[in-house]
């Protein structure tokens, strides 16, 4: 029998408490952490950033600009390598012949693949040199457009191994979504394959890179061989992965950069239609991925670590990369779709690969939920300890379903709220401390400070709107790229002093945070982050649209999913034809996560008398929301009853 990491509290239901073993297992087990680490977080964080490798300590831990709250810096004057951090560091420790990497290809008949730490630090330097030769210097943006095949992180530590900055566009997007961001981030160079698996079929990846790269600045392109695919080739511009590393030597030098310069940008979905370039520093973000994974995870040397997040989303960058890789543990890198060849490729790969911390998304818990419990029953799940969970608010069937068919019982289920901008986790509940309770995400990691405040600012008691108090965590954002304005319009502006997360949270008696979810124009689609903003974007540039305005509908499996109101040019348009079309162009400009669930032409949305449209009332009608508010002081009150109709809404 596999120990009994979890208790349940006998007087209240659904209430669980570390056993005597997880507490003693634990990194920590004493809840005066939180108050010790928030007496002083500045000598907190710096004695955590000390565990790191620093090729010169920092002059001072932490700067802030007076009167420009956004404007912080921490380990100022540190000179310090990523890349060094995940890879050297194990080697030089006599790590090198532990496994770094279990690939798990997605056809059955590829064979999985195991990196040791030494096999991969001479691949990232073989690349890094090759990288170095094709002109990428330190502070250069590369692109990175790859699936989840060991040469994604071997590019992202080749790239922070040179001082680079990388910038990932998740797989799945499309050539206009990385065209998109290489011409803002400026980048230089894309890596890419020529192809990937998903659900059986070979997707010529070279395809969607070929237009990504058309007219922005990058000059050479670098491509894996995933599979045998003959793919668009353009002589000077093109190479090959492995005829580029051939000629390589095994060793390269680390850049070590300043603590605060940047180690990679990724684009996320905001308010606006355009995503936005975050910009994550080096030394403040790896601080905080090390610590996250120890201690939320309690990582230890023998540990199986498997995020299932695509290195596409921040998920995958810090719990899927650096955060195991700078703890030196073994991790799993599957190619995969969850149902391919069937709903139990997941726990077979938990029962091959004896996974001992498992940590995915509510929105594919509820999909294993639906396929029914005999397909994890098949499996011996025993070899785990610990469940994350993370992208959205988890239900209380999902993480009980989670808690007692995958995890048995024995394991605390840990649900950490973060987003792009934080990071790494911020708020969760650390194994061997406790309570693991539904729904609820916990307290703010040790050494960060939140609270909730209304609408003005004020502090708020048992509900309102998330916001971090300075100092702020070392992981957090540092900007968007190239645009100061909306960085400080987006996150500093409407609180003072205060970092706005955008979430809405309640604060229950015991000190213990329940997120609500997002108070902006943010959809989580399948735990994908999408902007209701850029989806309409995407459709108005559509030829038959006039207009649109998406909003979210709940939906069981996916969280959200998006709803679209169209208006057409010609509205004799208006045809299942047309529908079809929209949605190629959503795949076309977006990609397929942002696919719309249903789309309703109409003549006329509700707009305020500014012309602004109203989604409030657009979102009451999808969700049959027998309260829609006020809308005699719309401009248009009169179309709501049309679109009662259309919708059907009351029916
Ligand atoms: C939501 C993903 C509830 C939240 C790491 C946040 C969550 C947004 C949780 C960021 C959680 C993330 N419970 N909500 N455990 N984790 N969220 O940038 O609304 O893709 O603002 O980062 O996801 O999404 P992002």
């Amino acid at each position: 029998m596999t120990t009994k990491w979890i208790v349940e509290d006998k007087e209240k239901e659904n209430v669980f408490w570390p056993s005597e073993e997880m507490k003693k297992a634990a990194w920590v087990s004493d809840p005066k952490i939180y108050d010790e680490a928030l007496k002083d977080q500045k000598a907190f964080w710096a004695e955590k950033a000390g565990a790191l490798h620093w090729e010169k300590k920092w002059d001072n831990v932490y700067e802030q600009e007076p009167g420009k709250p956004w404007n912080f810096k921490w380990f100022v004057g540190g000179k310090i390598n990523a890349a060094y951090n995940c890879l050297d560091r194990h080697v030089e420790g006599g790590k090198g012949d532990k496994v770094a990497m279990i690939w798990v290809p997605e056809p059955t008949d590829e064979k999985p693949v195991k990196i040791t730490y030494s096999e991969l630090n001479k691949k990232v330097n073989k690349f890094a040199n090759a990288l170095k030769k094709l002109g990428i210097k330190k502070g250069d943006r590369v692109g990175v457009y790859l699936p989840m095949i060991p040469e994604l992180m071997i590019s992202l530590l080749a790239v922070a191994r040179i001082g680079a900055v990388h910038n990932v566009v998740f797989s799945a997007f499309s050539g206009e979504s990385v065209k998109d961001r290489m011409e803002d981030a400026e980048a230089k160079l894309l890596i890419t394959a020529n192809g990937y698996y998903r659900r059986g079929k070979l997707l010529d990846l070279k395809k969607n890179a070929d237009i990504g790269v058309e007219g922005t600045p990058v000059k050479n392109v670098v491509v894996v061989k995933r599979a045998e695919l003959d793919v668009n080739w353009v002589d000077g511009r093109d190479h090959w992965f492995h005829e580029l590393i051939e000629k390589e030597s095994e060793k390269c030098e680390s850049e070590f950069v300043e603590a605060n310069d940047m180690l990679f940008m990724l684009y996320t979905s905001g308010t606006t239609g355009k995503p936005k370039g975050i910009v994550h520093d080096t030394a403040g973000y790896l601080t905080q991925a090390y610590w996250t994974t120890k201690w939320n995870f309690n990582a230890k040397d023998d540990d199986v670590f498997w995020c299932t997040a695509d290195v596409g989303w921040i998920t995958g960058h810090t719990y899927g990369c650096y955060g195991p890789f700078s703890n030196g543990i073994t991790q799993i890198v599957f190619e995969g779709a969850p149902d391919y060849p069937d709903i139990g490729r997941w726990w077979k790969t938990i029962q091959d690969h004896k996974v001992s911390v498992f940590y995915t998304a509510p929105t594919a818990i509820r999909m294993f939920i639906k396929a029914g419990d005999a397909w994890p029953k098949k499996y011996n799940l025993e070899s785990l300890k610990i469940l994350g969970s993370v992208g959205e608010p988890i239900d209380e069937e999902a993480w009980l379903w989670y808690f007692r068919t995958i995890g048995g019982g024995r394991c605390p289920i840990i649900d950490t709220w973060w987003q792009t901008e934080t990071g790494a986790n911020v708020v969760n509940t650390l194994p061997g401390i406790g309570p693991f309770i539904p729904t609820v995400a916990g307290r703010p990691f040790p050494g960060i400070d939140m609270k909730l405040v209304d609408e003005e600012g004020n502090d708020a008691e048992m509900s309102g709107y998330l916001v971090e108090k300075p100092p702020f965590a070392p992981g957090m954002l540092r900007g968007i790229y190239k645009n100061e304005q909306k960085y400080i319009d987006t996150y500093w502006s409407r609180f003072k002093n205060l970092y706005d997360t955008s979430d809405g949270a309640k604060l229950r008696e015991d000190g213990l945070i329940r997120i609500t979810g997002r108070v902006d124009d943010v959809m989580k689609v399948a735990g994908h982050r999408l902007s209701t903003g850029e989806l309409e974007n995407a459709i108005n540039e559509h030829e038959l649209v006039r207009e649109s305005a998406v909003v979210p509908r709940p939906d069981k499996i996916k969280g959200e999913v998006p709803i679209v109101f169209a208006l057409l040019i010609d509205p004799s348009k208006a045809t299942e034809e047309t529908k079809a079309e929209i949605v190629r162009h959503v795949d076309k400009m977006i990609g397929p996560t942002a696919r719309p669930a249903a789309i309703y032409f109409v003549d006329d949305v509700p707009k305020t008398r500014s012309g602004k449209i109203m989604r409030r009332i657009l979102r009451g009608l999808v969700t049959n929301d027998t309260n829609l508010g006020n809308v005699t002081t719309l401009m248009n009150p009169e179309c709501v009853e049309h679109l009662k109709e259309v919708v059907g809404y009351g029916g």
